[in-house]
């Protein structure tokens, strides 16, 4: 630590190098397959790239309106209700963000005060936890449990409490790959009914969900729209991560005070990007169709390892895979992890990290966000071990 003239008091004294920096590192300098973070290694559509392109010669390249494109903001209304039978008014329900996490941390910043606490399900995306801290609130913490990675809503209904702002869920899920069926969202319908609790849902693989099951935004139930934000991410369903474009939909009263902190925070978000998508999202199919794109590359990654010796987690959306390994060594995950990258060149996450107390059951993940060589290539080593 450089030797500051101040003595520092850290508002997020346990934020520390994150696993996937230090994987990233490790994979880098040991010239591994890099499955750990989650991004496609093939590009986005040319037509997309065309588009912006088209936005950068077309003159605008000036600050875009702070709540968004309103083109943007009423297409992404128009596919909302046909996908979810939900209308959000484009003027004053919709706002484009930099990506889902600056959907995530305005909607937390806007509403939960010192002391107040914020339920969070593990393993969770590691961005949850510290925008509730610097905002001096609590995260909860609930364990999900077993292999289907599920809610007990039991659980969840005991840790409520007269302090209870907020629940964060997450579905299509990252780090598991589950996905939240109907019966689990009007379970937390029917518990959150007739509090003031607010939900931020983090539906980032929203159009990643596969044999033939639906997503079921919180949108769809009622009760749980009036107090959600869904929160979107165009890095996820187009290929480009790093574009960070991405948008919050939710009823007015929530997003007035949503756009307060939202308009100091970033004001507003690339202006030709938000041209190209408003373009893009003309055509439905270009997201209607990622469920089969990631499902044919889950399926080839899987079938791939049917006579390993990992265990094949079942993988019901997003574009990660979950492998036991239980059957292997009783190393624990984050030192199997280390190794997998330093003896056999292939990097991945171990899933300790996103638990409460760090609990391990020997399970990985790795990303299928891959070319089909790419994947072909790891499963060859995954099948030496
Ligand atoms: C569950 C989840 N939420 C949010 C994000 C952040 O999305 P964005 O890159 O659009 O900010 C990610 C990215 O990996 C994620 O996996």
């Amino acid at each position: 630590m450089p030797n500051y003239p101040h003595n520092i008091n850290s508002k997020l004294p346990n934020v520390k190098t994150t696993i996937f920096t230090t994987v990233g590192r490790m994979a880098q300098k040991y010239n591994a397959i890099n499955l750990s973070q989650g991004f496609p290694n093939f590009e986005p559509d040319q037509r997309l790239l065309d588009l912006v392109c088209k936005a950068l010669n077309g003159g605008h390249n000036q600050y875009a309106p702070m709540a968004g494109l309103p083109k943007l903001r009423e297409i992404i209304a128009e596919k909302i209700t046909v996908l979810h039978n939900r209308v959000y008014n484009p003027e004053s329900e919709i706002t484009i963000t930099v990506g889902a996490s600056q959907a995530i941390f305005p909607a937390i910043t806007a509403f939960v005060d010192k002391g107040d606490e914020v339920i969070v399900f593990k393993p969770a995306y590691d961005c949850y936890e510290p925008a509730i801290e610097v905002n001096g609130g609590i995260p909860i913490f609930i364990q999900l449990k077993g292999e289907g990675f599920k809610i007990d809503w039991e659980d969840f209904r005991v840790k409520i409490t007269p302090k209870t702002k907020m629940v964060i869920i997450n579905t299509p899920h990252n780090p598991s790959g589950t996905i939240l069926s109907k019966k689990d969202m009007l379970e937390l319908q029917k518990i959150l009914k007739g509090t003031k609790i607010l939900v931020i849902s983090d539906e980032v693989y929203e159009h990643i969900v596969f044999d033939g099951q639906e997503h079921q935004s919180a949108c769809r139930f009622d009760d749980l729209a009036s107090r959600s934000f869904i929160c979107a991410s165009f890095g996820k369903t187009f290929h480009v991560t790093g574009w960070k474009v991405g948008y919050c939909a939710a009823p007015v009263e929530l997003m007035h005070e949503f756009r307060k902190t939202h308009q100091f925070n970033v004001f507003c978000v690339d202006h030709p990007v938000q041209h190209a998508l408003s373009e893009y999202l003309e055509n439905p199919d270009h997201y209607l169709t990622l469920n089969h794109f990631y499902q044919e590359k889950r399926d080839f990654f899987i079938n791939a390892l049917k006579h390993s010796r990992f265990k094949i987690l079942p993988s019901q959306g997003t574009y990660f895979q979950l492998l036991g390994y239980s059957n292997i060594t009783d190393e624990a995950d984050v030192d199997f992890a280390k190794r997998l990258i330093i003896e056999h060149k292939l990097a991945s996450i171990p899933i300790s990290v996103f638990n409460v107390e760090n609990k391990d059951d020997r399970i990985l993940r790795f990303c299928f966000a891959k070319t089909e060589e790419t994947l072909a290539k790891a499963t060859e080593i995954l099948n030496l071990i």
